[in-house]
């Protein structure tokens, strides 16, 4: 299966890309501070796919989220900003995921996925 190069200084600082990956979209997203704050104190909150947000990135890249951009319920694209979480939104049947991707309420049963992924520089990455 196809992997992809991603250069990341197309990513400004509280902004995400969304790129097509084996037919998904992709989200790429590059975190602010506050972001990854509020990630990290949830780290221990009850949840159903319990994971700590340094499990969902690559050491020492906190601000760089990579995601499979397809709500883990029946696969709409979320949208970022939306829910009380701060995360994502899933308009199609209200999951509501937090700024690690991990699922937070709603019917989603599992956090957005995080694909197989690798730094090859400190801005460019491959995916897949
Ligand atoms: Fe996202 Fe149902 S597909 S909540």
């Amino acid at each position: 299966l196809a992997s992809i190069e991603f250069d990341l200084t197309k990513v400004a600082e509280g902004q995400q890309v969304v790129v097509k990956w084996r037919g998904k979209p992709l989200f790429i997203r590059n975190r602010t501070a506050k972001e990854i704050a509020a990630a990290i104190k949830d780290d221990h909150a009850d949840m159903r796919d319990p994971e700590t947000d340094e499990q969902r990135h690559k050491p020492g890249k906190a601000q760089w989220l990579i995601l499979v951009g397809t709500c883990t319920h029946l696969g709409c694209v979320p949208t970022f900003g939306g829910g009380e979480y701060g995360g994502w939104f899933c308009p199609c049947h209200g999951s509501v995921y937090d700024t690690s991707g991990r699922i937070r309420k709603g019917p989603a049963p599992k956090n957005l996925v995080v694909p197989d992924y690798a730094f090859l520089s400190d801005t460019k990455v491959k995916v897949g």
